[in-house]
C-alpha cells in the first residue's frame, strides 16, 4: 500500500495543502478532476477559488447527487458546487449525476460513459462517519460503477444538519462506484475533526473490508490523505 499522510494544523491549513495537490496535478497536465461535496472540501475549494489556477480547459466529474431534488434546490450537490466552486472557478464542462432522472438505468449508463470517456486524473474524496466515500455505504462492492444508493440512517442523520427537517433529507442518491473511484490515477482524501478520528484510523490501519469502504484505498497505488491534528489523533 502507498498512502501519503499529511497532517495539517487545522482545516484551513489543510485546504492550502489540498490546493497544492490540485495545482501540481493541473501543472502536470491532469485533464479530468473528480470532485466531492460535503463540508470537508470547502477550504480546498476556497483556496482554489482565490488562486490563479485556470481550469477553463479541463473537465470535472462529481461523485454523487441526491435523487429527487432539482439542480436549483439549494440542497442539491449541483447547487453546492455552483456556489462553492464553479461560480468562481469554471471548468470547460462539469458533470454531475442528474438528480431528477426518472430512468435509473439510463442515468447510470450515461454517467458510467462520462467516466469511461474521461478518465479521472485526480479524484478528491471526503469521508463519511461510517467510512463511506462518495455515497458508497458500508457493504458496497469494491468493483462497482455508478448506482442508486439507499442512504443509511447514519448518513441521513449526519446530513440532516443541512436541512430544516430530517424528513426533507433525501433517502436515495446516485453515486459513482468504488470501482470507478479506484480507477482514478491519483486520489486525494480529506478528513477533519475529532469525530472522524476513529474512522480515519480504521481506513488507514484497519483491515481492507467492504464494511469500511474507504479502507479500499489501501489497495490504490497513489493516495494522499490530508488530515488535521484532530482527525489524526488516533493514528
Ligand atoms: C456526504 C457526501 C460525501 C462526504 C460526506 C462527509 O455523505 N456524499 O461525499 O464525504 O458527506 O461530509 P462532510 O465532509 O461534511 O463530513
Amino acid at each position: 500500500m502507498f498512502m501519503k499522510i499529511i497532517v495539517a494544523k487545522d482545516p484551513k491549513q489543510a485546504g492550502m495543502k489540498g490546493h497544492e495537490i490540485f495545482a501540481d496535478a493541473l501543472n502536470n497536465g491532469a485533464q479530468v478532476f473528480g470532485l466531492a461535496t460535503g463540508s470537508t472540501p470547502l477550504t480546498t475549494y476556497e483556496q482554489i477559488a482565490n488562486s490563479q489556477l485556470d481550469f477553463s480547459d479541463r473537465l470535472s466529474i462529481n461523485l454523487d447527487e441526491y435523487k429527487g431534488i432539482s439542480p436549483d434546490n439549494d440542497q442539491s450537490y449541483q447547487y453546492f458546487m455552483d456556489k462553492n466552486l464553479f461560480s468562481k472557478k469554471a471548468f470547460k464542462h462539469s458533470y454531475l449525476p442528474n438528480g431528477l432522472a426518472t430512468d435509473d438505468a439510463a442515468e447510470i449508463k450515461r454517467y458510467d460513459q462520462v467516466i469511461a470517456e474521461n478518465p479521472i486524473d485526480l479524484q478528491l474524496l471526503g469521508l463519511g462517519l461510517n467510512g463511506h466515500i462518495g455515497f458508497n455505504e458500508p457493504g458496497t462492492s469494491f468493483d462497482g460503477g455508478t448506482h442508486v444508493v439507499d442512504l443509511t440512517e447514519s448518513t441521513i442523520n449526519a446530513n440532516s444538519r443541512f436541512f430544516d427537517n430530517i424528513d426533507d433529507v433525501p433517502k436515495q442518491a446516485y453515486s459513482m462506484g468504488i470501482g470507478s473511484i479506484m480507477k482514478s490515477k491519483k486520489i486525494l482524501l480529506e478528513a477533519y475533526g475529532e469525530k472522524k478520528a476513529d474512522i480515519v484510523a480504521k481506513m488507514i490501519e484497519g483491515p481492507v473490508t467492504e464494511d469500511v469502504p474507504a479502507s479500499v484505498l489501501q489497495n490504490h497505488p497513489d493516495v494522499v490523505v490530508i488530515l488535521d491534528e484532530a482527525s489524526a489523533s488516533k493514528l
